[in-house]
C-alpha cells in the first residue's frame, strides 16, 4: 500500500501547508511532516489516521477539535482527496480517521496483480552488499548457531537481492589459526600416507580427528612442540604442511557443501586464510595511525566502554606476544578489504554479519577500530546482526538423546523422516496412493522448510526451543501449513483448468468482509518487506504469511468459489491468484520451497 499511502500524504501534506500559511506557521511545517498520516490500527478507525490536529494544537495554540475540523474543511475541498476518500470523521481528541473509496484499493491490486514483483519497489541505483553468513570452522563441527547463521543469512541475502541489491554472499569460514598446528601434526601420525596419494584420502570423521588431536595436545608436551612447529612451517608457507592444511580444508567443505545441498543455499567461500596477506599491513596502519599500544608486549587498543569483570579496561589484541594474529585483526582486514575498491577490494558499501549474540562485543570492538583507523568509507555501513539460541524443548543447550552435541546432517535427516511418516500416515488415512518420488520429494520440502521456517519465524533476539513435532505441525504458525494452503489453492486453480487470462479485470467487485480483510492484507505486501529488511528481520514476512493464511482460509471455507455467478467467481478467483502469488513470493525470499500438492 505503499503507493496508495504516498499520494494520499501528498495531498494531505497541501492542506496543512495550507492551513499552516492561514495561520502564518508555514515555517512550523517540518516539525509536522514526519507523522501526517499512519496506517489504522484497527478496522473501525477506517484505513489510515492522522494526529496531525494535536500537533498543530501545540503550534497554533488552539484545541485539537477545533484544528481538526478547520483542517478537514481544506481537506474536503481539496478535490485530490475527495476523489480518494469515502469518509473522513473527527475522533476522540482530535484524530482524523479516514476510509478510502473501495476502487483505490482494486486498482492498485489490479496493478500488484500484474506485476512479477507485486509492484515492490526496486532501489534505483544498483549497490553491493556483502552479507557474511554460515561461517563454519574447518575439522569443527558446524552446530545449530551456524545452521541459524545460515538460514537468517541466506534469508536476509534475498531480501536484499529482491530489492535491487547486488549481494555478496561470503562463508568466512574459519580455515587459519593456531589449531592447525595439532590438526596437521596428528594428520601426519595417524595418516602418513595422506600426503604422499595423489586422492584425497577420506580421513574418516573429521570432528572424531579433531577430538583426539585436541585429546593429544591437552595431555602431551611433545605433541604440542610438534603442532607449535607446524603452526610456523605453515605460516611459512612449507609445502607439507600446507597439503596438509589443504586435505583438512577439502575434507570440511565436502561436509558443509552437503548441509548447503539439503538447504539449497548459495554461498561463497572466503576463508579467514584470504587475509592473511593483509594483515601485517593492518598493524602497520593502526601504529602509524596511533591506535595501538603496546601492553605486555602485546599490541592492543583499548576502547571505551570495554571491561573486563572486573571493571578494568580490556583491550583488543591485534598481535600477540609471539607476534601472531586474532580473529579480530582478521576481521579488520576482511572488513578494509570488503569497502576497498577493485581491485584490491569489493566495492561494497555495506556489511552485514550473521553471528550469534555471543560475538556481539567483538563487532562492537572491531567497528569501532575500523571507524577510527577511517577505513569506513563515508555513507557505508556495517550491521552486527546477532540471533539467540537454539534450545531443547527442556530451555537447555540442543543435544542428542546421549546428551552429544547434535550434527546438523542427522538433525536435517530426521526432519525429513519425520515429514515422510506424517505424510504417509496422512495418505493412508485420506486413501491415497502416491508413487515413491512424490512421497520422497514432498517430504524433503516439508522437513527442510519446517526447520527453516520454525528458524526465521522467531523473533531472531530471543532464543528459541526446537521442536520438531510443533514445527511440523499442520496447523499454527508453521511451514506445512503455509504450504497447504499454497496446495489448496493449487487445487482450485486445477479443478478450474487454471483459466487465469479469462478474468475481466474491469468486471471485478468485492462485497464480504473475508474479501476485504484478504485484499487489505495482500496490499501491505511491500510494506512488510521494506519493514523486514529496514529492521533486518525474516520474521515480519513470517508473521505477515501467517496472517495472510489464516485469512485467506477464513475466505475460502466461508465463501464460496467456483460455484458463485460468473462475476464473484472471477473476482474472487483473483483473490486466490495474487494469495498464491504473494505467498509463493514470500516464501521465496525465506528460502523456502513450494508444492504444487501434498
Ligand atoms: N567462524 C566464526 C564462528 O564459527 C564465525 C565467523 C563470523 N564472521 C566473521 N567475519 N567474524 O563463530
Amino acid at each position: 500500500m505503499i503507493l496508495i499511502f504516498n499520494k494520499l500524504t501528498k495531498f494531505f501534506e497541501d492542506s496543512i501547508l495550507s492551513y499552516l500559511k492561514l495561520n502564518n506557521k508555514s515555517e512550523e511545517f517540518d516539525k509536522v511532516r514526519e507523522n501526517i498520516l499512519v496506517a489504522s490500527t484497527k478496522e473501525e478507525f477506517g484505513d489510515f489516521q492522522s494526529n496531525v490536529s494535536l500537533i498543530l494544537s501545540k503550534i497554533c495554540k488552539k484545541n485539537p477539535k477545533v484544528i481538526a475540523s478547520e483542517i478537514l474543511k481544506l481537506i474536503r475541498a481539496n478535490d485530490d482527496i475527495t476523489n480518494m476518500v469515502e469518509d473522513l470523521e473527527i475522533a476522540g481528541p482530535g484524530f482524523i480517521n479516514i476510509k478510502l473509496k473501495k476502487n483505490i484499493f482494486i486498482n492498485e491490486l489490479i496493478l500488484n496483480y500484474k506485476s512479477e514483483r507485486l509492484n515492490v519497489p526496486k532501489i534505483e541505483k544498483e549497490k553491493k552488499i556483502i552479507i557474511d553468513f554460515s561461517s563454519p570452522n574447518i575439522a569443527k563441527e558446524m552446530h545449530v548457531g551456524h545452521l541459524r547463521s545460515t538460514i537468517i543469512g541466506d534469508s536476509l541475502a534475498k531480501i536484499f537481492e529482491f530489492r535491487g541489491f547486488k549481494v555478496l554472499r561470503i562463508n568466512h569460514v574459519g580455515d587459519w589459526g593456531t589449531q592447525f598446528g595439532m590438526l596437521i601434526s596428528h594428520l601426519k601420525d595417524v595418516y602418513p600416507d595422506a600426503l604422499k596419494s595423489t586422492e584425497n584420502i577420506n580421513l574418516g570423521d573429521l570432528v572424531e580427528f579433531y577430538k583426539s588431536s585436541k585429546k593429544r595436545f591437552d595431555n602431551d608436551i611433545n605433541f604440542q612442540e610438534k603442532a607449535r612447529q607446524e603452526v610456523i612451517n605453515l605460516q611459512q608457507g612449507n609445502a607439507e604442511s600446507i597439503s596438509a592444511w589443504k586435505l583438512l580444508c577439502n575434507q570440511s567443505r565436502k561436509e558443509f557443501n552437503n548441509i548447503y545441498n539439503i538447504l539449497n543455499i548459495k554461498i561463497e567461500e572466503r576463508g579467514e586464510s584470504f587475509y592473511n596477506k593483509y594483515l601485517k599491513n593492518i598493524v602497520q596502519e593502526l601504529e602509524s595511525k596511533n591506535i595501538i599500544v603496546e601492553d605486555q608486549k602485546a599490541k592492543c587498543v583499548f576502547l571505551e566502554g570495554m571491561k573486563n569483570k572486573e571493571g578494568k579496561p580490556l583491550p583488543l589484541i591485534i598481535q600477540k606476544k609471539d607476534g601472531g594474529f586474532n580473529y579480530a585483526t582478521t576481521d579488520l582486514a576482511a572488513l578494509k578489504y570488503r569497502f576497498n575498491k577493485a581491485p584490491n577490494g569489493d566495492g561494497a558499501y555495506r556489511i552485514i554479519y550473521v553471528t550469534d549474540q555471543g560475538q556481539s562485543n567483538h563487532f562492537s570492538a572491531v567497528f569501532q577500530v575500523a571507524e577510527k583507523a577511517q577505513w569506513i568509507p563515508k555513507n557505508c555501513q556495517v550491521t552486527h546482526v546477532p540471533f539467540g539460541l537454539v534450545q531443547g524443548v527442556d530451555g537447555k543447550k540442543l543435544k542428542t538423546r546421549e546428551g552429544e552435541t547434535i550434527r546438523l546432517k542427522d538433525l536435517l535427516n530426521e526432519s525429513i523422516k519425520r515429514a515422510e511418516n506424517d505424510l504417509k500416515l496422512r495418505l493412508e488415512k485420506e486413501n491415497r496412493k502416491e508413487n515413491k518420488d512424490f512421497i520422497e520429494n514432498t517430504s524433503k520440502i516439508i522437513g527442510i522448510s519446517a526447520v527453516k521456517y520454525a528458524d526465521l519465524s522467531q523473533n531472531r533476539i530471543t532464543n528459541y526451543q526446537f521442536s520438531f513435532d510443533k514445527m511440523l505441525a499442520l496447523n499454527g504458525n508453521t511451514a506445512p501449513y503455509l504450504l497447504y494452503t499454497v496446495v489448496r489453492i493449487a487445487g482450485i486453480k486445477r479443478k478450474n483448468n487454471f483459466k487465469e487470462d479469462e478474468i475481466n479485470l474491469d468486471k471485478i467487485l468485492f462485497n464480504e468482509i473475508q474479501e476485504w480483510r484478504l485484499i487489505k492484507k495482500l496490499l501491505k505486501f511491500d510494506e512488510i518487506i521494506i519493514s523486514a529488511e529496514n529492521e533486518l528481520m525474516p520474521n515480519r514476512i513470517c508473521n505477515y504469511l501467517y496472517e495472510i493464511c489464516q485469512i485467506f482460509n477464513r475466505f475460502y471455507d466461508q465463501l464460496s468459489i467456483l460455484k458463485a455467478e460468473k462475476n464473484i467467481k472471477q473476482s474472487r478467483l483473483l483473490l486466490c491468484y495474487i494469495t498464491e502469488k504473494t505467498l509463493k513470493l514470500s516464501l521465496n525470499i525465506l528460502g523456502i520451497e513450494t508444492l504444487e500438492r501434498m
